[in-house]
């Protein structure tokens, strides 16, 4: 069934709220409506309940201590609190962060005010799928290296980084490793217990409310961290701010469905995936799909089509919602980061889909998508053709 159109195939950008975390989450926002931080009296004392309810459940779910959740307004501030608080606090012993060539901006940003405060960083690039091997960060990794920086899963392209392995490397040198699991928490198996001292999170990445996420801080050993902002003293000093309570409760809500669901949807996304790629490139040639064939989200599917203009492809389909790449670099007119990266022509780069499924995605809508993509390429290839005949 199509419930609407656009279909919306943009998962990667940000998911719809599941009903089920609206309903936990809206006593928050009416009656319960008081300051976590508020001691004397019992609406206080509600909200802070429901906020070490929240911490604990979610850290559970990521086999963390509750001690070592750290609630912010999302994976861009969980990176910029990881990178640069972990960075600066370890200036005495040394000045070399690591990262890649494909990670979201709010990784490689930070990184770059990093090297404008005098330290030397290292963007590795990735193998052709957008994996970054043990081995590249080992030759990277020299004794003035405080941190590195990789991604659990690309959300353009969905490859997942050896996580676990990567974390060994990194404990056996004594450098901090930070990875921003926005796009695989909820989607992968993904447990801090593989050895990371510092790991970002998004709610609306897995159906929750936007505006609220949170960075695993390892206890131990103890993870040090300088503050980006300063006020009263909430989450240990480390991110002040009056909580978002409404924010946290459904965070916490959007990660119990995810954990209970998780295996049965992969496999469902796995399957509703390879049916809208079989389905493309059965009907298409010059169809390339990017990012790796095994080891990858589930519900992701990036594609490039040869011999049409990218910008127009996005446009023609208008009741497909999709992007061509992250969602803050579809504003600008230059190709994904990403896939030039992995080595893909500019050209093909502006021609290229992602598509993301998700949680409410049906089979007609995957068979509506193709169908009008299948039709929409078609179209723009034989006008391309008219043109140069
Ligand atoms: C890999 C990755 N990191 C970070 C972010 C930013 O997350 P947020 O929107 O919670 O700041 C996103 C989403 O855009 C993402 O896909």
């Amino acid at each position: 069934m199509i419930r609407r159109r656009p279909v919306y195939l943009d998962h990667q950008a940000t998911t719809p709220l599941d009903p089920r975390v609206l309903e936990a989450t809206l006593p928050w926002l009416t009656g319960n409506f008081g300051n976590a931080s508020s001691r004397q009296h019992a609406f206080g004392w509600a909200a802070e309940s429901a906020v070490s309810a929240a911490r604990e459940e979610i850290a559970e779910a990521l086999g963390a201590g509750p001690g070592e959740i750290v609630f912010t307004s999302g994976a861009t501030e969980s990176n910029n609190l990881a990178i640069l608080g972990a960075a600066r606090a370890a200036r005495g012993r040394g000045d070399h962060v690591v990262t890649s060539a494909v990670e979201h901006r709010a990784v490689l940003d930070p990184c770059g005010q990093l090297a404008t405060e005098g330290f030397e960083v290292t963007v590795l690039a990735p193998d052709a799928t957008g994996r970054t091997t043990v081995e590249a960060v080992a030759g990277a990794l020299t004794g003035r290296t405080v941190l590195v920086s990789l991604m659990a899963a690309n959300n353009e392209v969905g490859t997942l980084n050896p996580v676990a392995e990567i974390a060994a490397l990194c404990a056996s040198r004594g450098v901090l490793f930070h990875t921003d699991a926005a796009q695989a928490f909820g989607k992968v198996p993904f447990d801090v217990r593989s050895g990371v001292a510092l790991a970002s999170f998004s709610a609306h990445k897995i159906y929750g409310p936007k505006g609220v996420g949170a960075l695993y801080v390892r206890a131990r050993p103890r993870v040090a961290l300088s503050p980006l902002v300063f006020g009263g003293g909430h989450e240990r000093g480390l991110r002040p701010g009056t909580l978002n309570v409404p924010g946290i409760v459904g965070f916490a809500a959007a990660v119990r469905l995810a954990s209970r669901e998780r295996e049965a949807e992969a496999a469902r996304l796995t399957a509703l995936r390879d049916r809208l790629d079989q389905a493309i490139r059965g009907a298409l040639d010059g169809v390339t799909r990017n990012g790796p064939r095994v080891d990858r989200l589930p519900g992701n599917l990036s594609l490039s089509f040869a011999g049409v203009d990218g910008e127009r492809l996005i446009a023609s389909l208008r009741d497909v919602a999709v992007s061509s790449g992250s969602a803050c670099t579809t504003a600008s007119a230059e190709p994904s980061h990403v896939l030039r990266a992995l080595g893909v022509p500019d050209a093909l780069a502006k021609a290229t889909i992602r598509f993301g499924l998700g949680r409410f995605t049906t089979a007609a809508e995957v068979d509506f998508a193709s169908a009008e993509v299948v039709g929409v390429v078609r179209r723009l290839r034989s006008e391309i053709a008219s043109l140069s005949a």
